[in-house]
């Protein structure tokens, strides 16, 4: 077999679609996010709202998943999920978060670096009541990120689900819920030929933002 090292050493990529320069962004990081959001939809990205969220615990030790981003606005960026998951508990410790969107098809990524707050009672009911009911029951069933003994053990907790909410009326889990990151870093991230990748920051000062420009 190949030395998968070396194999892995040989896996590049040359970036040539496109350039961002400081004359390019917005002066708004929420609407530069926005227009490339609207890029990644209209190239067709799969899952374009899949993010890397990163935590970590009260001990400084860093965890990422991923999470969906569900609603954006100039408050923050929110995704919905369990309170009492390893992710609950480690932003309950220490509620500053890092998300990170890759959107390889147009060469980009976007981060974006902030503190975290649990949405209020009635935005996550909204967006608990748009969620097919097939998956409002299985956040019912799953009590995420706890040790399950088997498969069957979680299908028993759905089937539970499935006999007490019979109909389409099904109560939001009160340990299920959203949270905001809110912004004070964002970064755009355009790969260019050479390794000379465009990378635009945009900084909070006060009430403004501070555009820079940093080396790739
Ligand atoms: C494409 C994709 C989307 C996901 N979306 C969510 C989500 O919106 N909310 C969520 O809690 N977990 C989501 N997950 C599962 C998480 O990655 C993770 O497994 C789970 O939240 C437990 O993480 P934790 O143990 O760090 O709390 C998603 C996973 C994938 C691959």
């Amino acid at each position: 077999m190949d030395d998968p090292a070396a194999n892995l050493a040989d896996l590049r990529t040359d970036y040539k679609r496109a350039a961002l320069d400081e004359r390019d962004v917005v002066p708004d990081p929420f609407a530069q996010f926005t227009r490339w959001f609207d890029d990644a939809r209209a190239a067709f990205v799969p899952e374009p709202n899949a993010m890397t969220l990163a935590t970590a615990d009260a001990t400084g030790r860093p965890a990422a998943r991923i999470v969906l981003l569900k609603e954006v606005d100039h408050r923050g960026f929110v995704f919905y999920t369990n309170y009492d998951s390893h992710k609950g508990q480690q932003l309950d410790a220490r509620p500053l978060a890092a998300l990170l969107f890759f959107w390889p098809e147009l060469e980009r990524q976007v981060r974006i670096e902030g503190s975290v707050e649990a949405v209020d009672a009635a935005t996550a009911d909204a967006y608990w009541r748009t969620r097919p009911r097939l998956s409002r029951l299985g956040a019912w069933a799953s009590p995420q990120s706890a040790m399950l003994p088997d498969r069957a053990s979680l299908e028993a907790r759905f089937a539970a689900a499935e006999q007490r909410f019979p109909g389409d009326d099904i109560v939001r889990p009160p340990r299920w819920g959203g949270y905001r990151v809110l912004p004070v870093r964002f970064e755009f991230w355009q790969g260019r030929a050479s390794r000379l990748h465009d990378r635009i920051e945009y900084r909070q000062e006060g009430a403004s933002w501070r555009i820079g420009r940093l080396a790739p």
